[in-house]
């Protein structure tokens, strides 16, 4: 199984919790990192580029840091331009099916907060319906979403044992 890493932190250097994670998973075999900030500093996206790359893969992973309950921008836009019409979706648009689509994620605030009565009073698989949702639309299946909380609080000990973590959860079978 061929593992593509799309990694979406507009600051990496500045990145505590994602440098850190996609570093991880530099050494595992078969899986491609891919850092749309770094490729596109300019935000053009190479569609026809990015299309052959999800081609090439079978399990698509999305990695970014939580911002304002949703992705940094350029995933956004790498979503409108990439899964085209034609591509991912329409009568014709069936070149991602049977593919998988794993969102792996950072947030600042704490897990409990992230729940019906917490301050942010929805749970994360229910902010990322939009990912489970164009999964399913793209005829891909949506796995399990890997999740580190209150990433300013943890020790270096809590990131090392979530990067280990995130690369099992990324690289198993589901
Ligand atoms: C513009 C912006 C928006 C953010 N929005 C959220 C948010 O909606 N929820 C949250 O828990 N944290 C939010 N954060 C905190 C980031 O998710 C946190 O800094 C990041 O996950 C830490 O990972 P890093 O060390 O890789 O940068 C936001 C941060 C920024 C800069």
């Amino acid at each position: 199984m061929k593992i593509l890493v799309l990694v979406a932190h507009p600051n990496l250097e500045g990145s505590r919790i994602n440098q850190r994670f996609a570093k991880e998973l530099q050494s595992i075999e078969n899986v491609t990192i891919h850092n749309l900030y770094e490729v596109y500093p300019d935000e053009k996206i190479d569609v026809a580029r990015e299309q052959q790359l999800l081609l090439d893969h079978d399990r698509i992973v999305l990695q970014f840091p939580l911002y304002w309950y949703s992705s940094p921008s350029l995933l956004k836009k790498w979503q409108d331009e990439v899964l085209a019409y034609g591509f991912a979706y329409g009568s014709d648009g069936t070149k991602l099916h049977g593919k998988e689509l794993l969102v792996a994620i950072s947030t600042g605030g704490p897990n409990e907060a992230y729940q019906a009565g917490g301050y942010n009073n929805f749970t994360l698989s229910e902010l990322l319906r939009p990912f489970q949702q164009t999964a399913n639309l793209i005829g891909a299946r949506y796995l399990p979403i890997y999740s580190v909380s209150s990433s300013f609080q943890l020790s270096d000990e809590q990131v090392e044992a979530g990067a280990t973590a995130y690369a099992a959860h990324i690289t198993r079978e589901w």
